[in-house]
């Protein structure tokens, strides 16, 4: 049996937890909180129901998976293109970011330094300040760290490498030619966090959703039907398993 941290909280995932290799852990996990929609519809309840038991289950696999040894969770919890939402959604949304924020145990439990990526210029004052507050608090945790992307797109993300780099260049600092790949990971929101291993996508689509497009570029997906809220330590298990059971090449062979 593998020493993780902590194996009596981990019950639920039982067995399938034992084949876990603890050796051969993805450094870094994206999560795509999908479904939270169909997964409130199927209980007549609201949307906005949805995404607060979406935003309940991120805290308990966060907890889960920063016991079996995760450094890194990346969940995406709003995109730059939720905007086209209705407003009332979008209003239901903030507001549950706001709460969540406050709330510094419940967003993620005690031991997790949570970290906010995306373009947080159209974000509200009081989320900007909750933000600052909540990152600093957590700043000096040794548990695992949590990226919450936040009015986050890929693309723009790029674009926004692309224009420190330009400013450099017309600066004089820097020649076109010499820009490099390590230039444009330094400059995108995750430049101290390794490339995502393993996307997670549940609720049934089969796209990327402009989720972190540059880091993804070898990232092996796991994708299953079950929506967000429903999304179990021990499916998050599976997810686990079946990467390692990948055989990832890198390009090579
Ligand atoms: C996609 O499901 C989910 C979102 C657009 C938002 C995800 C946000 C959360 C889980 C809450 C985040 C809050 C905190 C505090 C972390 P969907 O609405 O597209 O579902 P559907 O496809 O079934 O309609």
């Amino acid at each position: 049996m593998h020493m993780f941290k902590g194996l009596q909280k981990l019950r639920p995932a039982g067995r399938l937890l034992r084949e876990v290799d603890a050796n051969n852990l993805p450094r870094h996990v994206g999560i795509i909180m999908d479904g939270n929609g169909r997964w409130a519809k199927k209980r007549g309840l609201p949307r906005s129901a949805g995404h607060r038991a979406g935003a309940q289950n991120l805290k308990t696999i966060t907890e889960f998976a920063g016991n079996m040894g995760i450094r890194y969770i990346t969940a995406y919890a709003f995109s730059t293109e939720n905007w086209k939402r209705p407003k009332e959604e979008v209003d239901a949304l903030m507001q549950l970011l706001l709460e969540y924020l406050r709330d510094k145990e419940q967003l993620a439990g005690k031991n997790v330094t949570i970290r906010v990526i995306g373009d947080r210029s159209a974000l509200s004052d009081e989320i900007n300040h909750e933000i600052d507050v909540i990152e600093d608090y957590t700043k000096d945790r040794d548990g695992m760290v949590l990226y919450l992307a936040i009015n986050y797109g890929g693309r723009q993300e790029i674009v926004k490498a692309v224009r420190e780099l330009c400013e450099q260049v017309e600066a004089g600092a820097l020649a076109p030619g010499d820009v490099t790949e390590e230039m444009l990971s330094q400059r995108v929101y995750t430049d101290d966090v390794p490339d995502v291993d393993l996307i997670i996508r549940p609720s049934g689509e089969l796209r990327l959703s402009n989720f972190l497009l540059w880091q993804s570029a070898y990232s092996e997906f796991w994708f299953s039907d079950i929506n967000w809220p429903d999304f179990s330590p021990r499916d998050f298990t599976q997810a686990i398993l079946d990467y390692q059971n990948r055989n990832r090449r890198f390009g090579g062979v």
